[in-house]
């Protein structure tokens, strides 16, 4: 599969289901192993098909949580997690995580998903505020998070130090749904 094979009229966007978990835990693999977007490297992501369908059933039958993915023909080519807080004085906070196969980025699959996630979190009674955190050089994730009304909260500066010893500072984004 490359770019020129994904078209959006054989993409759809739906709520994961727990036969999804290897295929998700196989894209997270792949996108962790870039080395590139996360605070997390491979060795220290060790969660299980088993966890990952558990964390599926979680978002099934929460009420400030979802968990979507994005498919093209038969193939599972991203997906978005929303994490709903887990204080009654978080509750209407969700926390947006979100990842597209490399070899189909730029096509419009995470604005698929994003677009899917904020139409859910404008629905949900109990959302009221979706936020993340974003490394400052991931120009293509915060083009498309300004895309879909986000905006920077902050700025955490120097707040991660790669294995080179260079910096990153850390983007601290919202965009409130109510
Ligand atoms: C960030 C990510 C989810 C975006 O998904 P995508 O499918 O590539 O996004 P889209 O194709 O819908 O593009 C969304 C917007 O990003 C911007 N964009 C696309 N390609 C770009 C590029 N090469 N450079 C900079 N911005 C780019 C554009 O603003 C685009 O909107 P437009 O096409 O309407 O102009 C995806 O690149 C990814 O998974 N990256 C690695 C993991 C990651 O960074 N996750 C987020 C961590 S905070």
């Amino acid at each position: 599969m490359d770019e020129a094979a994904v078209h959006s009229a054989a993409m759809r966007v739906e709520p994961a289901v727990p036969g999804d978990a290897p295929a998700i835990l196989a894209l997270h693999r792949r996108v962790l192993a870039e080395g590139e977007w996360f605070i997390t490297q491979p060795d220290e992501f060790p969660e299980s098909v088993d966890a990952k369908v558990a964390v599926i059933r979680d978002a099934a039958r929460s009420d400030n949580g979802v968990f979507l993915v994005a498919r093209h023909q038969h193939a599972l080519v991203g997906w978005a997690q929303v994490v709903g807080g887990g204080r009654r004085r978080t509750h209407h906070v969700g926390r947006l995580e979100m990842m597209v196969d490399a070899r189909v980025r730029g096509v419009g699959i995470g604005s698929a998903l994003l677009g899917a996630i904020v139409q859910w979190a404008e629905r949900s009674p109990a959302v009221y505020k979706l936020s993340l955190n974003a490394f400052a050089h991931n120009t293509r994730a915060l083009a498309l998070y300004q895309k879909f009304g986000f905006e920077e909260e902050g700025r955490r500066k120097r707040e991660y130090r790669f294995s080179d010893g260079t910096w990153r500072d850390d983007v601290l984004m919202c965009r409130w749904v109510k």
